[in-house]
């Protein structure tokens, strides 16, 4: 049983769409994780699945109409509004959606939602060509703005026969956001900025220096520090990876953009952690034009990007700050060196080379760091190391998160 919803009150808000279906299964997956669930449907909603299917499920009557004398006498729409933790509104139409972010109380879900103080939580199933319509969009971003938690859409084939975003999300996925509400993670009420990725340093129009990054390390740790209930800042340079749910994401593609995004939101961050590959140096001069090929050699100048990382960590009042080290060789003395110069709490350190290896060594070693879903860690503080064994990075982000958390604490409980 997840321990997380144990006990709590749910009001499951079921609207008129092909999903609705669905949150009749969503109706026994909560109870099986240890919640007692109340029903509100839409006059919509019944067209496609009857108040009896959940009467029967819940164990309860469903509760359908504002202005039902009898239903206000059992449990009135108030009393409604107070008895629940929860009220998850799966799915979530698109005409749903502009009624709770108008603040309409003319039918009882809305009128329930305006009068709780329950965390509120949509889960949006519609087609793909609604989902992404502005007003929808906009719709969702004021509600997201005042509080309500955005359960998916998922994205596949549609009941119209169309592919595109706008599905609801599994019930199994549903139950586990609703009992991350719940959950007290590792980093409860952390706010965590995360930099992930490589950043480009434009030489021309079309040509930069870049590296081998591919933003999974970085995107990982964002992920299991979402995860243990912090509130994450993923500052991500040029990578191809989606965003994790709850996550507030800003693209940057140079150092001096990542900088800038950086040193602009650090002042309310609890903690730093620096995955990103940043450029050492950019082009000194960005030609306007594509260099043409006229001589045998060209030499490019460069200036120093500002240390991010290092910067971040002398400020008056700096957060918890977690460096990485990506180092080809000595590298435990390299990162200790970067822990000491950059007076950082913490660093992870790994071992990264591009391996050009043939296909039969590619059956047998085992890849690592750079552009790779593998890599090994050896973290460093002041007077204390970890080995982080070869594994998947996601696994390891979650490791390097559990030494992050009991360092955090020590350091701000002295
Ligand atoms: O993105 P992936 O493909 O998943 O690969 C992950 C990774 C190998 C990139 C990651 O694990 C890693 O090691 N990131 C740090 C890479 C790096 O640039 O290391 P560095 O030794 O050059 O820099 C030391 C630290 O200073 C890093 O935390 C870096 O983010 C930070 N830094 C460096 C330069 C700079 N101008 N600003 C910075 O903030």
């Amino acid at each position: 049983m997840n321990a997380s919803l144990h006990n709590k009150n749910i009001i499951l808000g079921v609207c008129g769409g092909i999903a609705a279906y669905k949150s009749a299964d969503l109706v026994r997956r909560l109870q099986d994780a240890g919640a007692q669930v109340r029903v509100i449907m839409t006059s919509a909603a019944m067209e496609f699945i009857t108040p009896l299917t959940f009467q029967a499920l819940s164990g309860y009557p469903v509760h359908t109409d504002l202005l039902d004398t009898e239903a206000e006498a059992a449990m009135g729409h108030i009393e409604l509004a107070r008895w629940a933790d929860l009220v998850l509104i799966a799915p979530a139409t698109a005409n749903s959606l502009a009624r709770l972010a108008s603040g309409r109380a003319d039918d009882l879900l809305c009128a329930v939602c305006l009068a709780s103080k329950a965390k509120i939580a949509v889960a949006p199933a519609m087609n793909h060509v609604m989902w992404s319509a502005d007003t929808t969009q906009n719709n969702l971003h004021s509600l997201s703005e005042s509080g309500v938690e955005i359960f998916g859409p998922d994205a596949g084939l549609q009941a119209c026969g169309e592919v595109g975003e706008g599905r609801l999300l599994d019930t199994e996925q549903l139950v586990h956001a609703c009992s991350n509400l719940f959950s007290r993670g590792l980093l409860q009420g952390l706010k965590i900025m995360i930099t992930a990725g490589p950043t480009f340093e434009p030489i021309d129009p079309v040509r930069y220096i870049g590296n081998r990054s591919s933003g999974r390390m970085g995107f990982a740790i964002a992920e299991a520090a979402i995860e243990q209930g912090a509130i994450v800042s993923l500052i991500a340079g040029p990578v191809h990876l989606t965003t994790p749910q709850h996550c507030q994401r800003t693209d940057v593609e140079t150092a001096l953009q990542m900088h800038q995004a950086v040193m602009s939101q650090i002042a309310e961050q609890d903690v730093f952690i620096a995955t990103a590959a940043v450029a050492d140096y950019r082009p000194h001069q960005v030609q306007l034009q594509k260099i043409k090929k006229t001589t045998d050699k060209l030499n490019i100048s460069l200036s120093p990007n500002p240390d991010i990382l290092k910067e971040v960590a002398a400020l008056s009042k700096p957060p918890f700050t977690l460096g990485f080290a990506a180092e080809t060789e000595n590298v435990k003395d390299h990162a200790l060196l970067k822990l000491k110069n950059k007076k950082l709490n913490m660093i992870a350190a790994n071992r990264v080379a591009h391996m050009v290896t043939t296909h039969e060594e590619s059956q047998t070693k085992q890849d690592s760091g750079f552009n790779s879903e593998y890599n090994a860690l050896q973290v460093l503080w002041k007077d204390g190391e970890l080995i982080l064994e070869h594994a998947r990075k996601t696994q390891l982000a979650r490791q390097l998160l559990t030494i992050l958390a009991n360092r955090y604490y020590e350091k701000t409980s002295t």
